[in-house]
């Protein structure tokens, strides 16, 4: 019997040490171990031992039982260990790999200079009013001192839906409807589409962009005016920067100019850039015409304001020297991504 237990020890021994699966352990564990097993069988036999043997028999089976299942509790350990390890292994993560990459579009030149005028007159004091692109002949025109027939309408051929309402040929008509509905002081911007019937070239295109100004309170002059829009200009295109103010004539201003401001390319010896002036126009401006005023429901006795108007498609040209309109529309994305 002797033999026998330390035989099983031996064979157990050998076995536990092949096992790659924890099921495996088990069900070694049933067949050594279990009720029917074999370690059970041979204990049935104890009886057959004399008393004096008994003892010591017993003591052996014991620790034969106790050493088997601590050999399977410390297989089954590194056995666990090892299923981890796989797993991990085949789960692995690598981090290092190159994900996958999601392009990031960007603000179109058009929108980053929009944004950099919109600061600037936020820093003014001035708030965004807006209006529609489809607009009444009365607020394009009419109100703004451009009666039918007038001259100023030739130059501003546009798309009519009815005899009295067309698509907007200038961020203008935004002026009257602010003083319709907001008393003085007014301080606005109007950034926006406008339409013309004009044939697209390097510098014309059908649907362009405006952004047009208005200041009114008591007190306002031409002093205003030109202050205001200086330093606009300077935060635009830099602290060096110049404007001149040249007499002009827009219906809805008197007196009217336009504004010019000192290259940034040349600083205004003359290059390619402003075609040898020194200058590059920018914006038409003036005092609004108390006409104007007097439709807008505000009273030209006792205040004044100026205007201005921006075209946006000039400045951002200007700006990054493109030199055709067209490419600020065709969406080319090896142009686009240049900005
Ligand atoms: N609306 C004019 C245009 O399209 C631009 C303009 C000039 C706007 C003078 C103004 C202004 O507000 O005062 O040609």
């Amino acid at each position: 019997m002797k033999e026998q237990l330390e035989a099983m020890r031996r064979t157990a021994e050998e076995q536990i040490k092949n096992f790659n699966l924890r099921s495996e352990l088990e069900a070694f564990r049933v067949s050594f171990l279990g009720k029917k097993g074999e370690l059970t069988a041979i204990l049935k036999q104890m009886g057959k031992l004399s008393a004096e043997e008994r003892p010591a028999m017993g003591q052996l089976a014991n620790e034969v039982r106790a050493y088997i299942e601590n050999q399977l509790t410390e297989k089954s350990e590194e056995l666990k260990k090892k299923e981890l390890r796989d797993r991990l292994q085949k789960e692995k993560l690598d981090v290092t790999m190159p994900g996958e990459r999601r392009e990031l579009g960007h603000k179109h030149p058009l929108s980053i200079v929009l944004d950099e005028v919109k600061d600037i007159f936020f820093g003014m004091g001035f708030d965004v009013a807006t209006g529609p692109e489809i607009e009444w002949d009365y607020y394009n025109f009419e109100a703004l001192n451009i009666p039918k027939g007038h001259p100023a309408r030739d130059t501003q051929d546009t798309f009519y839906i009815t005899e009295n309402m067309l698509l907007r040929t200038q961020t203008s008509p935004v002026q009257m409807r602010v003083m319709e509905k907001q008393k003085p002081p007014i301080r606005i911007i109007a950034p926006g589409r406008v339409y013309r019937s004009d044939a697209v070239d390097a510098t014309h295109s059908p649907l362009f962009h405006q952004i047009e100004g208005l200041v009114i309170d008591e007190g306002i002059t031409m002093g205003d005016l030109k202050g205001n829009l200086e330093t606009f200009a300077k935060r635009l295109y830099g602290e060096e920067t110049k404007i001149r103010l040249r007499p002009h004539h827009f219906p809805f201003t008197e007196p009217s100019c336009e504004i010019d401001v000192s290259c940034f390319r040349c600083g205004g010896k003359g290059c390619p850039m402003c075609k040898g002036e020194g200058w590059v126009e920018i914006l038409g401006a003036g005092m609004v015409h108390p006409k104007v005023l007097q439709n807008g429901g505000i009273d030209p006795e006792k205040y004044s304001g100026y205007a201005f108007g921006i075209g946006l498609e000039r400045i951002v040209m200007f700006r990054f020297e493109i030199d055709d309109m067209r490419l600020l529309y065709e969406n080319d994305l090896r142009f686009l991504s240049q900005f």
